[in-house]
């Protein structure tokens, strides 16, 4: 395989011709030189090609060669004279592989806002910015499987087509083969799902929880790691109808093994990128979020603070006045709370556990209070809510009881139930959306822009 740009700008100079192959960031030109910038992506800043015009026979192309265009640079690493870079190539052949009309291209040379870039997602990977959240996430998807794999824990794939409603809140998207024009009703007048493909309704699901269950349940420790779908109003920063979830799960494992299990893999994430992706951090820091690899590398190196949902609310009620929600016992926090404990209250990650039960899922274990469940949210500042989890109710009648209370049909839950009738033990895991993140790690202000492309209401081309 031919080295890659990074790689190129690695090496130490020599004689020797290699081979440069990528698009055009910017060109520069004088009477006699033409300064390159070109870059294939594998890092932010590309490599400097240089041209004696004078000893390039083919002047034609390279007055051709516009930013945007695809080329293939021949050529020696030279030691560079320019401050900016330590090495680049003297070029001794270009070719021209595609043109890139200037008039039409929208990628111009000025500074794009990132609503126009969110408009274009099929170039805005060509910037500086999008293409340092693609290594990012590149970098995270490859470590989330690294953290689990080193620990022994399984990686299985949960369907994305599911009967049920792993939060049991309602937010699914249907997926049918009916006709809409003609959709077929029972004697009842309800839309009769038996004719559909599936036989019944599906929907897409929402989290691979229910399902890595029952495999935590024969293979000790799992995770899952695809995408899942919500049906709830998204227009917000932080929210996607589509987004990738990362949902390990322990059996033989309670609450506390289970914050335990939080802390590490996030401090694991962001170790990990520190590390492996230094110039787009360095980038990041400087241009999105001042100062991200500083805050990251104090996280690392410090315990998370811990509160329960009393104690949370204890706190933020002092300060109701200044919320535009004020808070009591039994209210769900919304991300002006959650900023408050992590921003103001605890200044780093916080994890909150036992919540009420009306404001979570019913498969969270009952606490002996039965008014609180042992739910934990992990809160990171300013983003709110990055990882959610729990204790499993693991005893079969309580969890019966429990869905009963929230509406939910025991029956449709079966194969969940089977799992609390044979063999049962205490188990938790947790579910750490994606792209919340890629957004917390890089600074990006909208989840929007730290996965390729959004979805979100109104649907874009792409
Ligand atoms: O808190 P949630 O809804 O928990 C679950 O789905 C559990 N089944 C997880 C588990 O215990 N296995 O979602 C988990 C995480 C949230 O903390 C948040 O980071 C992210 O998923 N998330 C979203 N990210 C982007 N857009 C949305 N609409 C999201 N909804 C949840
Ligand atoms: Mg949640």
């Amino acid at each position: 395989m031919k080295e890659r740009i990074s790689a190129l700008l690695k090496r130490t100079p020599s004689t020797e011709i290699v081979t440069a192959e990528g698009w055009v960031r910017t060109k520069r030109d004088s009477k006699n030189v033409c300064f390159l910038e070109v870059n294939d992506g594998s890092c932010l800043k590309g490599l400097q090609i240089v041209i004696d015009k004078d000893k390039l026979g083919n002047s034609d192309t390279l007055a051709s060669i516009t930013t945007g265009c695809s080329v293939i640079c021949k050529g020696p690493i030279v030691e560079s004279a320019g401050g900016d870079q330590a090495v680049e190539m003297a070029a001794s052949d270009i070719t021209l592989v595609g043109e890139c009309p200037v008039d039409t291209y929208p990628l111009q040379k000025k500074r794009h806002t990132i609503e126009y870039l969110r408009e274009i997602s099929h170039l805005r990977a060509r910037t500086n910015m999008f293409g340092a959240v693609a290594r990012v996430r590149n970098t995270l998807s490859f470590a989330v499987h690294q953290f689990f794999q080193e620990r022994g824990f399984a990686y299985v794939n949960t369907p994305i087509i599911s009967a049920s409603d792993a939060e049991g809140a309602g937010e699914q998207f249907l997926v049918t083969t009916l006709d809409l024009n003609n959709v077929p009703r029972t004697e009842e007048g309800k839309i009769d799902f038996s004719k559909d493909f599936f036989g019944r309704e599906a929907f897409l699901t929402v989290s691979g929880q229910l399902e890595g269950e029952t495999y935590a349940m024969a293979l000790k420790n799992i995770y899952t790691f695809g995408p899942t779908f919500r049906a709830e109003n998204s227009n917000t920063k932080r929210h996607l109808a589509e987004f990738w979830m990362v949902e390990p799960e322990m059996a033989f494992c309670e609450l506390d093994g289970n914050m335990e299990v939080a802390e590490a893999f996030l401090k694991y994430l962001f170790r990990t990128v520190l590390e492996k992706c230094p110039e787009d951090m360095a980038f990041f820091s400087k241009f999105v979020e001042a100062g991200m690899e500083q805050t990251l590398r104090q996280i690392v190196e410090s315990p998370f603070a811990h509160m329960t949902y009393t104690e949370a609310v204890k706190e933020l009620e002092k300060h109701n006045s200044s919320f535009e929600f004020p808070v009591a016992w039994g209210s769900d926090l919304q991300s002006e709370h959650e900023k408050f404990l992590t921003e103001v209250v605890c200044k780093r990650p916080v994890i909150v556990t036992d919540y009420p039960k009306e404001i979570k899922a019913f498969y969270m274990r009952l606490n002996a209070d039965e008014k609180t469940v042992r739910g934990m949210d992990v809160l990171v500042p300013r983003l709110g809510e990055i990882i959610g989890g729990s204790e499993r109710e693991s005893n079969l009648d309580v969890l019966t009881q429990r869905m009963l209370q929230l509406k939910l049909d025991p029956q449709a839950y079966w194969w969940y139930l089977d799992l609390r009738r044979y063999g049962s033990v205490p188990h938790a895991g947790f579910g750490l959306g994606f792209e919340r993140a890629v957004q917390y790690i890089t600074g990006m202000g909208n989840i929007r822009d730290v996965i390729p492309y959004p979805r979100a209401p109104k649907l874009a081309d792409f």
